[in-house]
């Protein structure tokens, strides 16, 4: 065998080879979790006309057996391409998907499929039946721009609503479909968002959270007291996620925002994840009672990469999500079965204090796999440089302006990672803690500069600031999961995320190293590290991930 290759992942989502973009239709149905992704079956790059429904299932969420594709473009509905789409677990308990077709004319539609043998525990054959589509193009939506239903949820009418993205007269929006049997459905007047700035928005998702801070998830039709909504947007323009907390009233079927000051233009949301993450999306785990997020990371390298290697894309790690405290900003963490791939831990001497320009190698875990769980306590916020307002507008630049190799007040702190021998190659995951009117702010970033020798990859620095009081708690806490080419972090017990691809030329020949560094002026103390080499999941290889009765 020509052996595995350095990039592919251990415990990511990938199939075995080929294209694959969105998420679509993840659910748990009948002691089954179900994960669908846009799939080429032809090659490694996205091919307008050859979409498909890629298909795996799971006991667990970390191993995977692949099955054959779900959904394939052959019908009228869907001849040119069988785009993103959702699933629903009907009253019967019954699961539906509604996807987006491109049809003979080339124009999208919705339709709907169903498991040919419900019964089946692996779902493994789906059927398209023939009235679709469910939902024709309508006549103020250009045939390119109306696509992504949502998971349905019903209403206190009994009800069922969809969101689907279309632009209308210009304008972006979310709108809102209503049916009575699933298959008849009808346009609500007014959208449930809209916006003249942010150009076509995709793969939307409304979702209920806990209103209070509690971590346990909800079923997508909860609503009432108790219960905010999430709104979710992908923005092709930008290429990023945005959501927006709010109250939704099924009666009306409207959407208030719980922060209106950041307007309708969807760029002005909070976002998910600073760095490489799209077309995300939620379900319901009704087996651990929780929400779980799932988003797509591209290859950041070239197509001919992508061919060369016979692959591209990979999906973040499922990532449970919760409402905190303040009831305006999600959080986030990896599902806590990748605990299960924990095998040698190693850890750092408790209350190891970082002095200006320390660098602890983490050693004893191999730096190409890896989990790392640190607490960094700032003694003194004192020597925090100050932060010019104009740079709130903009902390990925201010990541990039001021790197981990710059030196600060109170940080660059963080941990290097993926980084060769001689440290020509590495990548920085840090914070910076600036002065800003008498108040701290805290800036993370992932800085992919130095993450590869190779010219022709994008490696920017990525970065945003995050939302915690650091006067007051003294403590941050950082989480980053290595696997080959991606390093997925997680800032202040999950309020900030930055997922962020790498093509390090060291891993081809030798092992990557990770340390623990300090390059601010200011002492920060350790109190907490520990570092797991993770074990490679069964992702859609063999057989191994099926646990069948
Ligand atoms: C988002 C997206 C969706 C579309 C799908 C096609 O990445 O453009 O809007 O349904 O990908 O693969």
């Amino acid at each position: 065998s020509e052996g595995r290759h350095v990039r592919r992942t251990a415990y990511h989502f990938q199939p075995a080879k080929n294209w694959q973009n969105d998420p679509n239709g993840p659910m748990y149905y009948n002691g089954m979790y179900h994960f669908f992704y846009q799939y080429n079956p032809h090659g490694a790059l996205w091919d307008i006309g050859n979409l498909s429904w890629g298909h795996s299932v799971s006991g667990d969420l970390v191993n995977w057996a692949a099955l054959d594709t779900a959904i394939d473009p052959t019908a009228p509905f869907d001849i040119n391409g069988c785009w993103s789409g959702s699933a629903t677990i009907l009253r019967g308990g019954t699961p539906a998907i509604l996807y987006t077709g491109i049809d003979a004319n080339k124009e999208q539609v919705q339709n709907l499929a169903f498991p040919k043998n419900p019964a089946d525990p692996l779902l493994r054959e789906w059927h398209k039946p023939s009235y679709n589509p469910v939902i024709p193009l309508p006549a103020d939506v250009p045939g390119d721009k109306f696509r992504d239903p949502s998971t349905a949820w019903l209403g206190r009418d009994g009800l069922w609503r969809i969101a689907v993205s279309a632009e209308v007269s210009g304008v972006a929006s979310t709108l809102v479909y209503r049916s009575a049997d699933f298959v008849h459905w009808e346009r609500n007047d007014a959208p449930l968002h809209s916006s003249r700035a942010a150009g076509m928005v995709e793969c939307p998702d409304l979702f209920p959270v806990k209103a209070h801070g509690e971590e346990g998830g909800l079923d997508t039709s909860a609503s009432g007291a108790g219960v905010s909504h999430v709104l979710k947007l992908s923005v092709m323009d930008t290429l990023q996620d945005y959501y927006m907390v709010g109250r939704y009233d099924d009666a009306a079927d409207a959407f208030v925002p719980a922060e209106p000051e950041r307007g309708d233009d969807v760029r002005n949301w909070r976002r998910f994840d600073y760095g490489h993450v799209y077309a995300a999306k939620s379900f319901f785990d009704a087996r651990r009672n929780r929400r779980v997020l799932w988003a797509w990371a591209n290859e950041s390298d070239s197509q001919a990469d992508d061919v060369a290697r016979g692959w591209s894309g990979v999906q973040t790690v499922p990532r449970k999500l919760w409402l905190d405290k303040d009831g305006k900003q999600l959080r986030q963490w990896p599902i806590e079965e990748i605990e299960t791939l924990r095998r040698k831990r190693v850890g750092l001497r408790r209350n190891t204090m970082l002095s200006a320009g320390a660098m602890n190698e983490i050693v004893g875990v191999a730096g190409a796999q890896a989990d790392v769980e640190v607490a960094f306590r700032i003694p003194s916020l004192e020597e925090a440089e100050a932060l010019d307002s104009n740079w709130l507008l903009d902390p990925q630049k201010l990541c990039g302006e001021k790197g981990a190799s710059v030196p600060g007040g109170v940080g660059p702190f963080g941990l290097i990672v993926m980084a060769s021998g001689d440290l020509q190659e590495h990548t920085a995951v840090f914070f910076r803690v600036f002065r800003h009117d008498d108040k701290y702010k805290v800036l993370m970033c992932t800085d992919l500069t130095r993450s590869s020798a190779r010219a022709g990859v994008y490696k920017p620095p990525y970065g945003g600031f995050v939302d915690i009081d650091i006067e007051e708690r003294k403590t941050i806490k950082l989480r980053t999961l290595v696997d080959h080419s991606v390093v997925e972090s997680y800032g202040a017990e999950g309020r900030a995320c930055i997922t962020a691809r790498v093509y390090p030329e060291h891993v081809e020949t030798s092992n990557s190293h990770m340390f623990v560094f300090n390059n601010g002026t200011d002492k920060v103390k350790v109190t907490k590290l520990e570092a797991w080499e993770l074990a490679a999941a069964t992702v859609n290889v063999g057989d191994e991930g099926l646990i069948v009765s």
